[in-house]
């Protein structure tokens, strides 16, 4: 069954105890926190002091995704703070395969993500390693940003590879999903869906998270289908 993890990057940050009872109340699987340094994204949010709080109150796994600079140095510290996921961006990681085995090390789901400029044959060498890919679907640093529907194909390419290799690993989306497009996602190979703007701009958590999964669900028959989406 197809994941569903809402972002608190387009939650009320003056209420994200608020925005954590409402998304565990709706039904949804992990809680997408966006860690943003101004350098690998140009933009700031949160780090580990804000998630160690966050880890107090929440129930949900924490799915964390670091959009940072050199992130050999904080993958301790965000394993501390209570990430139960940590993915890297492979544009980040000069020795990315220690990263993701230090990860693993540290009892957390080792993540790797792709900017959509960026080819699946960047992390061929590590795909057997990894425990989720995460495949942008829009140029990371905001919110509610045009999914780009070439990464569908990118989605399938990571399935299919996947498969090959007899891989368990999760494929996540992230960036412009919403009930439209997270028919085509699931149905390219997607297993989790992050979706930030659709959930906290509708008048209910609840009914936004119910919608994404039946979505899903068609996302899912489609895909057994074998047939590629086409976006209409
Ligand atoms: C973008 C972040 C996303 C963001 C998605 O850089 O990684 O997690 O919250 O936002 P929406 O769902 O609003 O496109
Ligand atoms: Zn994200």
């Amino acid at each position: 069954m197809t994941h569903i993890a809402p972002s608190l990057l387009s939650a009320d940050f003056a209420n994200l105890a608020g925005a954590v009872a409402s998304v565990e109340a709706s039904g949804a699987d992990w809680i997408h926190l966006d860690v943003m340094d101004g350098h690998f994204v140009p933009n700031l949010t949160i780090g580990p002091p804000v998630i160690a709080a966050l880890r107090k109150i929440a129930h949900l796994p924490l799915d964390t995704h670091l959009m940072i600079e050199d992130p050999d140095r904080w993958v301790d510290v965000y394993r501390q703070a209570g990430a139960d996921t940590i993915t890297v961006h492979a544009e980040a990681c000069r020795h990315l395969h220690r990263t993701i085995h230090r990860i693993k090390e540290l009892g957390a789901r080792a993540g790797v993500s792709l900017n959509p400029a960026t080819p699946v044959a960047a992390i061929e060498e590590i795909l057997p390693d990894v425990d989720m890919v995460l495949v942008m679907t829009v140029d990371p640093g905001f919110g509610a940003q045009t999914f780009i529907p070439n990464t569908l194909a990118k989605i399938r390419t990571v399935y299919d590879r996947l498969r090959a290799l007899h891989s368990h690993a999760l494929i996540e989306v992230d960036g412009g999903i919403d009930e439209r497009t997270a028919v085509y996602v699931v149905q390219a190979g997607a297993g989790v869906l992050v979706a930030g703007n659709y959930i906290f701009s509708a008048s209910s958590v609840k009914d936004a998270v119910r919608t994404l999964r039946e979505r899903a669900e068609e996302g899912e028959r489609r895909r057994a289908t074998g047939e590629m989406p086409r976006i209409v």
